[in-house]
């Protein structure tokens, strides 16, 4: 077995592979390869640090995982009383030896791949999707997961006589015993041999065959996200929750860790293999210099995308075919609650006036990871919206569940297709804004912004009272990527901006009240990812209650003040930071002469007010770029950040 590890970019173990002469064609081929990249959890990024973790030198254990084990602390110390020495500070190492300690316990070692990882993830606590190799199982491979993303590429080059894997359900819990039974004076200190007993539940686990009845040569890629393998194939196998998966001699078979008896969810007999509809050349930058670049540049189409097929602008009507059923149960809701992170957080917060406004319900907008710490009260009668560009974040995801045991409704509004918030809730909607690659997240942003609003405009279809105001909206998105446009037409000055007045500060606030709040919320947040300046996000009406403090002639400062009806109080912010020599620079309309002379302006086009945020956060998205370019950061791939956020 060979190991290649490396610190930082993919380019930088391509490179040490490439030094090691290794005969690739040969090497690998004909084996079981596996490979992981991922950012530091557990102990700084460091070699050793590095996945695939290995049981011990010999490496008769290897295994990545994406996710976190919580009890890998006491799981460690168990394993080092038993004298096992660990070389990293990962939680993954300690899974890889407990994976060696359980198989040397077996009398017999006869014990199959798939059950003797059973038994391991019967003692794991967190999340994780895991890939396990060993050297007592040549070319086998067994993949897990529970909380993380799992997916299994399948590449054939005939049609498929069967398009769906059979799943085999284990035996009943505790047919492993516990670790906790590992006392020193069980016998030997060893565990139970795993299932196989009389309580198996067994399914015919069926072999790929062609559709003339051949078994085919197939291949298998096992990745957290499609993206990894698009390049590949587009044939996929999502993994559900307990699901093990073992790939061995050209077959795939897919076990449970638990039996569908009456407790708990009721799980699918079977995995169905579905066809990706996104094409490589959307995961490529073409002519960008940078995805970030490139997706910010999309957004006249990807906003198109979001709409197209929902929005019929001839007779103003809006149709979203996943929500369709459940108009009416959301109607009735008592309260709509949205729940999100980041980004996606701030498109609900951007749209929720609106929301109130169309649907006249309450709505709440929450933080999944706040929203679960205060064990929010929810009620059956409640409609909880989940917002996610991955559809895989672990705190959205957690918060979901939380909200389905208490009966809610659970809607999704996600742009990845077949991720987990899309599959666990009742209904929603796709955002359709094509695979976002850049970790910060921008046309995500827009087009999750656009669904939201689809939403209330479908919800309140049958107000005579809003026939206007809807009318309006959904002529304003009909202009919308044309305005888009012509924002981006401004890029060179805000690439001046970035390289002039605003390089090398050390701070900058972002100023609005009312629909443009969440504008800057968003801005700042794009600024401090990708160019590591501190940038906050100001409500112009709390400015006399703590943050004006801040302001004197060097603090930089931008004001949304675009025309709405709150255009008057933001002019009055103007005044009362201008009254203390700051000299900010204004998002304004470009038709707007109100504005003082002298004063540095980023003109927008002018649409209605509760779209006006979309075009407005453009030129902040285009701005934290070249802030990023100016200084030299790598746009695409922040530090310390990770594009999907699958661990709380
Ligand atoms: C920021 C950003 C993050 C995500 C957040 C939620 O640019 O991308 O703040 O918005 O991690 O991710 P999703 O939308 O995938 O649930």
């Amino acid at each position: 077995m060979m190991f290649f590890k490396e610190v930082g970019k993919v380019a930088g173990l391509r490179k040490k592979i490439a030094e090691a002469s290794v005969d690739t064609s040969k090497t690998f081929l004909s084996q079981v390869s596996i490979a992981h990249t991922r950012w530091a959890t557990h102990g700084p990024p460091s070699i050793a640090n590095c996945h695939p973790l290995k049981s011990d030198p010999k490496a008769e254990f290897t295994v990545v995982h994406n996710g976190i084990v919580t009890n890998a602390a006491a799981l460690r110390l168990l394993l080092q009383k038993r004298g096992f020495r660990f070389e990293s500070e990962t939680d993954t190492e300690a899974v890889a030896i407990l994976t060696k300690y359980i198989y040397d316990s077996q009398p017999d070692k006869r014990i199959s791949f798939p059950d003797l990882i059973k038994t391991v993830l019967k003692e794991l606590e967190g999340s994780f999707a895991f890939v396990f190799k060993s050297c007592h199982y040549p070319n086998e491979v067994v993949t897990a997961r529970r909380g993380s993303p799992l997916l299994i590429g399948v590449k054939t080059e005939k049609k498929l006589k069967v398009d769906f894997v059979d799943v085999e359900f284990a035996g009943p819990e505790g047919d492993a015993k516990s670790l906790d039974a590992l006392a020193p004076t069980s016998p030997g200190g060893l565990l139970a041999p795993p299932s196989a007993g009389p309580n198996l539940l067994r399914t015919q686990s069926r072999a790929f065959m062609s559709e003339d009845g051949m078994p085919q040569p197939i291949e298998f890629f096992v990745a957290s996200d499609a993206s990894a393998i698009i390049e590949h194939t587009k044939r996929v196998l999502y993994l559900e929750d307990d699901d093990i998966a073992h790939i061995a001699e050209g077959e795939l078979h897919i076990h449970r860790l638990r039996r569908n008896d009456g407790d708990g969810p009721q799980v699918a007999t079977h995995r169905m293999i579905e066809t990706l509809e996104i094409e490589l050349a959307e995961i490529m930058k073409g002519k960008f210099d940078h995805f970030m670049q490139k997706e910010i540049y999309e957004q006249p189409e990807s906003v198109v995308n979001t709409m197209r097929g929902r929005v019929n602008f001839d007779q103003n009507v809006i149709t979203l075919g996943g929500l369709r059923a459940y108009l009416p149960i959301i109607r009735r809701g008592r309260r709509i609650v949205f729940c999100a992170c980041g980004t996606s957080y701030h498109s609900a917060i951007a749209t929720r006036a609106i929301f109130e406004e169309l649907t006249e319900i309450p709505v709440s907008v929450e933080l999944a990871s706040d929203f679960l710490d205060r064990k929010t009260p929810i009620f059956r009668d409640d409609v909880c919206v989940f917002v996610s560009q991955s559809g895989e974040t672990a705190d959205t995801i957690l918060a979901l569940r939380y909200c389905l045991e208490r009966g809610a409704l659970c809607v999704g509004i996600v742009n990845t297709v077949g991720s987990t918030i899309s599959r666990e809730t009742h209904c929603g909607v796709h955002i359709n804004a094509g695979p976002e690659i850049g970790v910060a997240s921008t046309k995500a942003y827009t087009s999750q912004y656009i669904a939201l609003l689809m939403v209330a405009l479908q919800l309140s279809e049958d107000r005579l009272s809003l026939m206007n105001r809807r009318t309006q909206i959904i002529e304003g998105l009909h202009a919308l990527p044309g305005q888009i446009r012509k924002v981006l037409d401004n890029d060179k000055s805000l690439q001046d901006l970035a390289t002039g007045v605003l390089a090398n500060q050390r701070s900058l606030l972002l100023m609005g009240r009312g629909y443009q709040y969440a504008t800057c919320l968003e801005g700042a947040l794009k600024i401090k990812e990708i160019s590591y300046m501190h940038s906050e996000g100001i409500l112009a009406g709390e400015l006399k209650h703590g943050p004006l403090a801040l302001i004197d002639e060097n603090m930089p400062v931008i004001i949304i003040m675009t025309q709405d009806s709150l255009y008057p109080k933001v002019q009055s912010a103007f005044s009362q930071i201008t009254a203390r020599k700051a000299q900010p620079i204004v998002v304004c309309n470009e038709n707007d002469d109100a504005i003082p002379k002298g004063v540095k302006t980023i003109r927008v086009p002018k649409t209605v007010d509760c779209l006006q945020g979309i075009l407005n956060i453009i030129p902040l998205q285009l701005l934290s770029y070249h802030l990023a370019v100016r200084n030299g950061f790598d746009v695409d791939f922040p530090r310390n950040l990770a594009k999907s956020v699958t661990t709380e």
